[in-house]
């Protein structure tokens, strides 16, 4: 099979590629670009473990053909943290206990980082909704939930030390 040429943006960095027209988005960040932190739950579409953002939009990169993102931002959790400071998301998750065997963890993050993206204010409904795609076997959901809410108070500066 021929290849085709796939140049897009991961985490702010350009990358150019070639590969095959099958080729699958989370693969490439994995297998090519090395960017282990996006899961591979179901590799179906139904557990939300592979959840990227492209252009800003939560997608799944399991169902997502790669060459799909040529000309595409791309975030994937690795994109969360600057340099050595973890995002708001992730102290809120590791200080709220939302995260236990971690598999589901790189999603939901990256599904939260677009809701707040889109609504810094975001109440217990619109959070349960952006993380609906989003499996998680271990915690009951509701240390995530209230991880990302605090994470929301953190940006707007509106959560007292
Ligand atoms: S691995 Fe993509 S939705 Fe489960
Ligand atoms: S922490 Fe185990 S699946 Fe969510």
């Amino acid at each position: 099979m021929a290849k085709l040429p796939l140049i897009f943006t991961v985490n702010g960095a350009e990358q150019a590629e070639f590969v095959d027209g099958d080729a699958l988005l989370v693969d490439v960040l994995r297998d090519k670009l090395g960017m282990t932190g996006t899961r591979v739950g179901c590799g179906q579409g139904t557990c939300g473990a592979c959840t990227v953002l492209i252009d800003g939009a939560p997608a799944l990169s399991c169902l997502t053909l790669a060459v799909r993102a040529n000309g595409k931002d791309v975030t994937t959790v690795e994109g969360l943290a600057m340099g050595g400071t973890l995002h708001a998301l992730q102290t809120a998750f590791a200080e709220g206990f939302a995260t236990q065997c971690g598999f589901c963890t790189s999603g939901m993050l990256v599904a939260a980082k677009a809701l707040l993206d889109r609504d810094p204010d975001p109440d217990r409904d619109a959070v349960v909704d952006a993380i609906s795609g989003n499996i998680c076997r271990c915690t009951g959901y509701e240390p995530i939930i209230n991880a990302i809410l605090a994470a929301a108070a953190d940006l707007r500066g509106a959560r007292s030390a």
